[in-house]
């Protein structure tokens, strides 16, 4: 059959439509096997080239209908059935190509992301890993000056202006141990052990070592409404959560007279009886549920209702490039998630951001490490008092 012109009015000579339309009439008309191969050749290209072009699926199904239309009108004689099976082979050449490639792109954009985030974790540890040997050789060289001072203690008078220099020494050198040791506590790369944890202690240990190294110009307050508040936690991981918070908190806070505030409190979770009409649903027998709220709220800059949407994501952040990495509320969410708790916010841009992490609270008291390793895998913690 010969090869009839292609009415391709509105597209272009080049456009991708006027060639789809040429080479679907190609592959319809010729009754030559090589044209037509060459044809469908053709159209899987022009499928790859739609995907490069980023051209909607809608479109490319678009562009096959009206090279048909094109077609039918050319060519009154032809029948439907007659080129039916024709008429299937471009498309579905096109389209084949179209999806692989969009597949080849998928692909690659998620190993991008993937390798990012390796990168990040490999980072992270080997930041851990130096910590951790700083904060080990630093120990050693408090060693001896804790040990020379000690001996120099006997030697000098403890009323004299030296004696009381010493003590001086001995104190700061015993505060430098203790962070050190804190240091090492945090960099180490501990498994992960759910046990009776007192948020109110750890929050209060992770402030002392936060206050190091927040600027001079924000105050950072604890205030706790309980004496106690017992979860099931690993209780690095509680720090973790607060040290990145309040982090994130301290580079909201731009102005000096700075303020953040760690809350922690109990909730009674209320489990409201329902009106049915005639009567009120039975209240549940199940005693209700408490959970321990952990807050930080700051005085910063706040949130628009775009950054509030997309904070969870992993490497979101409006950091300036190597100053934040838009991990640590993934990561955030991802540990109390993953500890059966919630977190929720309330930002206000220009007056500052409160986040709330409520965890299911461990009633009674406890004390820590008074778990052996049977009780540990059991349901539920031996308590000391069975007392709330
Ligand atoms: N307290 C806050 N006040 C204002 N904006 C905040 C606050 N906390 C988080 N954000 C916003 O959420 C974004 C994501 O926070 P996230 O902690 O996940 O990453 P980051 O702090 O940018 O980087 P990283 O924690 O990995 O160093 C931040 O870039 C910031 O825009
Ligand atoms: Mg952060």
């Amino acid at each position: 059959m010969p090869e009839a012109p292609v009415q391709a009015d509105a597209a272009p000579p080049d456009s991708i439509a006027a060639r789809y339309a040429r080479l679907l009439h190609r592959a319809v008309l010729s009754d030559d096997p090589l044209v037509v191969e060459t044809a469908l050749a053709e159209a899987a290209e022009l499928g790859r080239e739609m995907m490069r072009a980023e051209i909607p699926l809608e479109e490319v199904s678009e562009v096959h209908h009206e090279a048909l239309v094109d077609l039918a009108q050319a060519h009154p004689q032809l029948t439907l059935p007659s080129i039916a099976h024709r008429v299937t082979a471009p498309l579905m050449e096109a389209y084949m190509a179209y999806s692989l490639s969009f597949r080849e792109q998928l692909e690659h954009r998620t190993s991008v992301i993937l390798n990012a985030r390796i990168d990040q974790i490999r980072r992270l540890e080997s930041i851990g890993t130096l910590a951790a040997g700083v904060a080990h050789e630093f120990n050693n060289i408090l060693g001896s000056i804790i040990g020379f001072s000690e001996l120099l203690t006997d030697e000098v008078d403890q009323t004299s202006p030296g004696g009381q220099y010493l003590q001086h020494i001995l104190q700061a050198s015993f505060r430098a141990r203790d962070l050190t040791a804190r240091l090492l506590t945090f960099a180490r790369d501990m498994p992960e052990v759910r046990e009776p944890v007192d948020v109110v202690p750890v929050a209060a240990e992770t402030l002392e070592l936060l206050r190091a190294t927040l600027p001079v110009g924000i105050r950072l307050v604890l205030e706790p409404l309980v004496p106690q508040a017992w979860v099931m936690a690993d209780a690095s991981q509680i720090q973790q959560i607060i040290m990145n918070l309040c982090i994130n908190a301290a580079d909201a806070i731009q102005v000096r007279d700075g303020r953040i505030q760690v809350g922690i409190e109990t909730r009674v979770e209320s489990t409201p009886t329902e009106w049915l009409g005639e009567h009120w649903t039975e209240p549940p027998n199940d005693p209700p549920k408490t959970q321990v709220r952990l807050s930080v709220s700051d005085n910063g800059e706040g949130m628009t209702m775009e950054t509030r949407a997309r904070i969870f994501d992993p490497f979101f952040t409006t950091k300036a490039p190597g100053k934040g990495t838009g991990l640590g509320l993934s990561v955030i969410h991802g540990l109390v998630t993953s500890m059966g708790g919630t977190i929720s916010l309330d930002s206000t841009p220009g007056l500052g951001t409160r986040f709330s992490i409520d965890l299911p609270a461990l009633t009674g008291t406890f004390e820590p490490g008074a778990l052996d390793e049977n009780a540990r895998e059991a349901p539920g913690p031996a308590t000391k008092d069975d007392e709330p």
